[in-house]
């Protein structure tokens, strides 16, 4: 079949790119994109009646950067990080137009030929390149949705052989816009920092001080789904690293927050970034910040398309609670790890809800008992 390709790859089983799924497979969508009833949309997520009226329900936070030294914006973070996970930044500082740009690029890779994707196939060694799945288990299930993974930061692992060549466009405009929004993710980390009653550069040194930092980039393609009520674009997850950036399209929505118990769905802010904790800030915050799971829906009517730009710690410092967090009243939650520990697991076994961390847990718990 045309649209297997890179089954020797690594991969346990030939690779279908999902756009071509939903080129061929008419109007039922193969077996292994069928999620389990308790994980589908349709079954989880109670359509607020408010909603069809024009009130909307409640949302994540909408957080303005245009004044990130102000007392007003650290409180404002911190309350987003403690409560929700999740926030909306607008005023962020990183021009529209760049936005659009790497928007355009990135879904002018996604309409290249077939063949010029394919050289970018990546393999489960590192995920770098143009891949459709996450985890090698042979014969689970899969998500409704291709992306593209790459290494920004550090610099000594960025390659751009790794990034497509075409459109023309692409490279230049993905490093602008990584250059932009590593900046930003140094203010929103003072930020969240302060949040925490501590010195603005307190996380910028847990995650390695200068230079040490990592970033990468991944861009999520979801095509058309003839039946989005039965699968998801991403399945439930919380991100493994530090923070994420998401840029998302401004009119296709697909994004929940899952709120006590129940899926939120985000209503995007145009050209706003949604920017959410990870796993490594909720470690290091002691549990303070949360990392919250999220998913991702389809739709029957259009494709979206998103870049998760994921702000990590080094990948080789250990990663604990922070000193000044724990204390006799709030003990440590966690041990520490370094991220590129952390990041087995979820290479082998992908990404599974909350898994990691709370198995991260019961190992503190079996540790000091
Ligand atoms: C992710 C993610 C959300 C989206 O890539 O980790 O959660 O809306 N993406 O694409
Ligand atoms: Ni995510």
């Amino acid at each position: 079949m045309s649209s297997c390709f890179n089954g020797g790859a690594g991969w346990p089983e030939p690779v279908v790119r999902v756009q071509a799924v939903s080129d061929t497979c008419g109007e039922t969508i193969p077996e292994r994109y069928v999620k389990p009833p308790n994980e589908r949309p349709s079954t989880t997520t109670p359509q607020p009646a408010a909603s069809s009226h024009g009130i909307s329900g409640p949302n994540i936070p909408v957080v303005d950067m245009s004044m990130p030294d102000s007392e007003e914006t650290a409180r404002a973070v911190e309350a987003a990080c403690r409560e929700w996970g999740f926030f909306q930044a607008v005023n962020h500082g990183v021009r529209p137009e760049l936005l659009r740009r790497a928007r355009s690029s990135w879904r002018g890779f996604f309409r290249q030929p077939a063949e010029v994707r394919e050289r970018y196939a990546n393999s489960p060694t590192t995920y770098e390149g143009y891949g459709s799945r996450l985890g090698t288990a042979k014969g689970g299930h899969l998500d409704w949705g291709d992306y593209y993974f790459l290494h920004l930061l550090p610099s000594s692992i960025k390659s751009h052989d790794k990034w497509p060549d075409l459109p023309s466009t692409l490279r230049e405009a993905t490093e602008e816009y990584s250059e932009d929004v590593v900046k930003l993710c140094r203010t929103v980390s003072s930020l969240m920092s302060r949040g925490l009653g501590l010195d603005g550069g307190r996380l910028h040194e847990a995650f390695g001080g200068e230079g040490g930092e990592g970033a990468c980039l991944r861009v999520n393609f979801y095509p058309r789904c003839p039946q989005p009520d039965l699968t998801l674009g991403v399945a439930a997850h919380s991100d493994p690293g530090g923070m994420t950036m998401l840029l998302v399209d401004d009119h296709v929505r697909g994004l929940q927050v899952r709120k006590d118990g129940q899926w939120i769905t985000v209503d995007p802010v145009p050209d706003a970034f949604i920017v959410n904790i990870g796993d490594q800030i909720q470690v290091l915050s002691n549990a303070a910040y949360k990392s919250v799971e999220h998913r991702v829906t389809v739709s029957a009517a259009e494709e979206r398309l998103s870049l998760a730009f994921f702000y990590n710690p080094r990948s080789d410092v250990p990663v604990g609670p922070m000193p000044e967090l724990v204390g006799p009243e709030s003990p440590a939650m966690y041990p520490e790890m370094t991220f590129d520990e952390y990041r087995v697991h979820i290479r082998q076994r992908g990404l599974s809800g909350k898994a990691h961390l709370q198995s991260l847990q019961s190992f503190r718990s079996a540790a000091s008992s």
